[in-house]
């Protein structure tokens, strides 16, 4: 593993890679890369090591409203499951991008390819004058990431308190998780 690897947009080709590493990471994840790179070919980044899909961050587009759970909307009626259908949640001139998926391949992990990862994808919502905020929601019973505040918090996000949902499901056929957005503005 080099410290050389590049981040740039994923082709159709490396959505596939992207589809199996987060199949791998997580039960019942996203299952539609595939669809998403076709209605949002540039929702999806990707850190390559030579020809490896070392890690990615998948991406969709929503708007500021989707965000306001717990005061005017809640998760079920604004906010994707884990599992969704791109094509009914991504709103294509949406202001927020909303990370959908994010990992590293085991073999790549602490060497800062996340890092790289989410300092390009928040420079690159900076440069897009049309987006506002960027989001993502924290699952209170996440198997990997136990501190929140040391991860996405040190990258500026914070904790939207009104959107706190024990209730939240990261699928509705599975048991409660809880769940909170955290985002920042860019
Ligand atoms: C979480 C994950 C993406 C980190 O990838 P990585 O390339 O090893 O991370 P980096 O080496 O770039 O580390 C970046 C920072 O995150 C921290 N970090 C790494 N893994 C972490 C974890 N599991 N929990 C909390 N913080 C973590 C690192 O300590 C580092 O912070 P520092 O610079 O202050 O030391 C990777 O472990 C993974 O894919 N896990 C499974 C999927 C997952 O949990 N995705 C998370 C978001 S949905």
């Amino acid at each position: 593993m080099t410290s050389d690897f590049e981040v740039r947009l994923a082709t159709e080709r490396e959505v596939h890679a992207v589809q199996e590493l987060d199949s791998a990471s997580r039960e019942d994840g996203f299952q539609h890369y595939n669809k998403l790179f076709r209605i949002y070919p540039e929702g999806t980044l990707v850190a390559i090591d030579k020809d490896t899909v070392a890690g990615y961050i998948g991406t969709e587009r929503l708007n500021s409203k989707d965000l306001e759970v717990g005061t005017s909307s809640n998760f079920k009626r604004s906010m994707p499951p884990w599992d969704h259908d791109p094509a009914t949640y991504h709103r294509p001139d949406g202001n927020v991008l909303y990370i959908l998926g994010h990992a590293v391949l085991p073999d790549y992990r602490e060497f800062g390819v996340s890092h790289k990862l989410i300092t390009d994808f928040l420079s690159r919502a900076k440069r897009d004058e049309s987006i506002d905020q960027v989001a993502v929601i924290y699952n209170s019973r996440h198997p990997a990431l136990r501190d929140p505040l040391k991860f996405w918090g040190g990258y500026g996000f914070a904790p939207l308190l009104d959107t706190y949902d024990p209730k939240w499901k990261h699928a509705a056929d599975k048991p409660v998780d809880g769940g909170i957005i955290w985002a920042r503005n860019v």
